[in-house]
């Protein structure tokens, strides 16, 4: 027999099974990874999609080395703006509930596209970003790597050896740090449960991080306002915004007492 939970998210209801939930329940290790999306409800726009910033901006221009060095000043100015956004936004509930996760699961991490540091606001602090952060900025002579609070004084910036500094984030045709890529790896292969929200999941390689999941056995758990290419092999789909969908069934899994069982270090509510 089949057990299904309702899950309520705002007005809709979700059909769970029972034994998905259990699995969840008992996780020892658990991740989730980001996208734009998480950070809409933020305000930050997404890239792709109806208002989306490649919609917009070009991103050869904005988003690639040979833009850069072609154009410093205009990328700075960019980026600039990014930041001002960035920092006037807040963590939003889905935000708030990946830290919530982090404090109640002993081995849990943020694997996160974005660049936009609003794990960290909301008080995760094992996250991995795999496109570098726009509070890093990098001398494009010694490499040396600047961290900033606020949003850029002067543009361009200078490194103390008087070169120009670039943002500290992964653009179109650049490859990952390896580094990176590996730790994100491994945490996608050691994971009980990744959560995957708010992702078109068309870029790699972040996007082959579920597949590693799912691969070695895990349980993949979307969270998205459409369907993606995760849909076609995720163990669960939700769909709706993540602020909604991600508190209540977070909400679900905290409240059983086989969760209370298996994570007696979580702070009682
Ligand atoms: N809740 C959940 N999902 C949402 C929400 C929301 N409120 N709003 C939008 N989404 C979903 C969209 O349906 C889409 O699938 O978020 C996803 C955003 O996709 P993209 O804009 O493509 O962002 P992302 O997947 O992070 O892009 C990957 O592309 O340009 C590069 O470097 C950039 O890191 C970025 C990478």
């Amino acid at each position: 027999m089949r057990l299904i939970m309702h899950l309520r998210a705002r007005d809709r209801v979700f059909d769970v099974p029972d034994e998905l939930l259990d699995r969840v329940r008992k996780a020892s290790s658990m991740s989730v990874l980001t996208g734009a999306g998480v950070s809409a409800e933020s305000g930050i726009p997404t890239f792709r999609g109806a208002g989306g910033i490649w919609e917009k901006y070009d991103y050869r221009k904005l988003a690639t080395a040979e833009g850069f060095r072609e154009d410093p000043r205009l990328v700075w100015e960019w980026y600039q703006l990014r930041q001002i956004e960035m920092k006037k936004a807040q963590p939003n509930p889905a935000h708030r509930t990946i830290s919530e996760m982090e404090q109640s699961v002993s081995d849990f991490s943020v694997l996160t596209q974005n660049i936009d540091g609003m794990h960290r606001r909301a008080g995760n602090k094992r996250i991995v970003e795999l496109h570098g952060s726009i509070w890093r900025m990098r001398c494009i002579r010694d490499n040396t790597v600047f961290e900033i609070d606020d949003p850029v004084a002067e543009i361009p910036p200078l490194c103390q050896c008087g070169s120009v500094l670039r943002p500290d984030v992964v653009w179109f045709g650049e490859p990952l740090s390896p580094h990176v890529v590996d730790e994100a790896s491994r945490v996608a292969g050691a994971s009980d449960v990744m959560f995957v929200v708010g992702t078109s999941a068309i870029v790699y390689p972040a996007a082959a991080l579920p597949i590693i999941t799912k691969n070695s056995g895990g349980l993949v758990i979307e969270v998205n306002v459409e369907p993606t290419d995760v849909s076609s092999y995720a163990d669960l789909s939700l769909f709706g915004p993540a602020g909604d969908i991600l508190p209540a069934f977070w909400n679900t899994i905290v409240r059983s007492e086989s969760f209370m069982k298996e994570h007696p270090f979580i702070p009682k509510r």
